[in-house]
Formats: structure tokens, C-alpha cells, sequence
């Protein structure tokens, strides 16, 4: 029989939970009366938050020396891009009801849903690309394609800081969440530049040879 490790584990329990907890919630009548919304965001929130959490692996390992998360990213970005689409599907049909005229018309009426429509539209060659096969098939472009991961990150917090309708800047409105996820973002790109990636790996050998 196959044996899950806890991280593993850990990332189906954490990815399924808001689906088993919005299912629950919707028959418990624990939604907000705008319920569609309560959804849509709930949705969205963690799309975000499963995105973040994939790019987490590389700099946990480049940091503490612990490869484990490289093999979870996989399952992350594919739960993050599964959210994403449970988003999408609230927003066009619950919403909308698929008028797709009224909703082309809002796309581009709210530009904080082209930016996210883009951001969309970006995860999904990166999620059928995901698999093995691809990896092969692709050879040294399958890197440079999953790289549009850091170009995606940033387009989700601007579209979920957008539309708080808040502004970022002087933390004004519900942005703080967006603000931090934003933040947590930047650090794992600086850790990309190999001298801030030495002074990080430093100061964890240092704190663990203590
Ligand atoms: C075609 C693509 C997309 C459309 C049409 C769309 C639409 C929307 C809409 C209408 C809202 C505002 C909901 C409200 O507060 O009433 C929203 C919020 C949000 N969206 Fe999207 N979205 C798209 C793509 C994405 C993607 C790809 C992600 C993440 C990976 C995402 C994450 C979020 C987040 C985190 C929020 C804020 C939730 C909150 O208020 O707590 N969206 N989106």
C-alpha cells in the first residue's frame, strides 16, 4: 500500500477543507444571505492562498535544506487552479447565469476582473502542463513556462487587492490580506537573487547549529 506522508496529507486535508466546509456551511444555512458571494470569495481566497502556498516550496528549500515541498507543488498549483475554476464557474453561471454578453461586458467594464481573467487564463497551460509527460515533452521550456507562475502571482494579488476596492497603499479598505500575501510574494522573490538567497541559508544554519 502507498504511504502519504504528513505533508502530504496535510495538503489534501488543507485543499479539500474549504470545499467539505462550504458544503457544510451551505446546508447548515451558514452563508451570508449574498451567498453566491460568500462563495465566490471563499473560492477565490483560497485559490490565492494555494498559489501562495506552491511557491512557498522552493524558497523552504533553498532556506531550511528541506526538499519535501519541491514534490507537493505540484498538488498545490493543481488545487489552486481547481479553486480558481470553482471561482470562475460561480462567477459566470451563479452570478451571471451565463449571459455571456453582460458578463463580457463586465469583464471589461472592472478592470480588477481582466486582470484576474488573465491570471486565469495564464494558470491553465501551467496546470495541463503539470504532468510528467509534459515535463519530458517540453524538455528546458517546460521551466521557462512554469516560470509565468511568478508573473501570475502578483496579477492575483493585484486582482484580489482591487477588488476590496480598498487601497494597498495606505492599507485602506479589507486589504490587509491581500497586502500580506502580497508581501510574503516579494520575499520569496528576493529570494531568487543568490546573495539573499546565501544570507538567508546563513542565518538557518546558524539558528539550527545552535
Ligand atoms: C476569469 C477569471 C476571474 C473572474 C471573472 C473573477 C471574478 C472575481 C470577482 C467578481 C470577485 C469579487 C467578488 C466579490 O467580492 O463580490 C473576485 C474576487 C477575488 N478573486 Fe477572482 N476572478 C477571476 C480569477 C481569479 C483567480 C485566477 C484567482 C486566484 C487564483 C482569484 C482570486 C480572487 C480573490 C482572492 C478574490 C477576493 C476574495 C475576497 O473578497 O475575499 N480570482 N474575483
Amino acid at each position: 500500500m502507498k504511504k502519504y506522508t504528513p505533508l502530504q496529507i496535510a495538503v489534501h486535508l488543507y485543499a479539500w477543507s474549504a470545499l467539505a466546509l462550504m458544503i457544510f456551511d451551505f446546508f447548515a444555512g451558514n452563508l451570508s444571505p449574498n451567498f453566491i458571494q460568500d462563495l465566490e470569495q471563499r473560492t477565490g481566497r483560497h485559490a490565492a492562498t494555494l498559489l501562495v502556498l506552491s511557491l512557498a516550496a522552493t524558497p523552504i528549500n533553498t532556506v531550511f535544506k528541506w526538499s519535501e515541498p519541491l514534490k507537493r507543488r505540484r498538488a498545490l498549483g493543481l488545487y489552486a487552479l481547481m479553486y480558481a475554476t470553482l471561482h470562475v464557474i460561480i462567477f459566470a453561471d451563479l452570478d451571471y447565469g451565463l449571459a455571456w454578453n453582460l458578463i463580457l461586458e463586465t469583464v471589461f467594464q472592472k478592470p480588477y476582473i481582466i486582470v484576474g481573467a488573465i491570471s486565469f487564463l495564464l494558470l491553465i497551460p501551467l496546470g495541463v502542463t503539470s504532468f510528467d509527460v509534459w515535463k519530458k515533452r517540453l524538455g528546458k521550456n517546460w521551466k521557462r513556462l512554469h516560470q509565468v507562475v511568478y508573473l501570475i502571482a502578483p496579477l492575483v494579488i493585484l486582482h484580489y487587492a482591487w477588488s476590496k476596492k480598498g487601497d494597498i497603499f495606505t492599507l485602506q479598505g479589507d486589504v490587509i490580506r491581500p497586502a500580506i500575501y502580497g508581501l510574503i510574494i516579494l520575499i520569496f522573490f528576493a529570494l531568487r537573487i543568490p546573495a539573499a538567497r546565501r544570507f538567508a541559508a546563513n542565518i538557518s544554519g546558524k539558528l539550527s547549529s545552535r
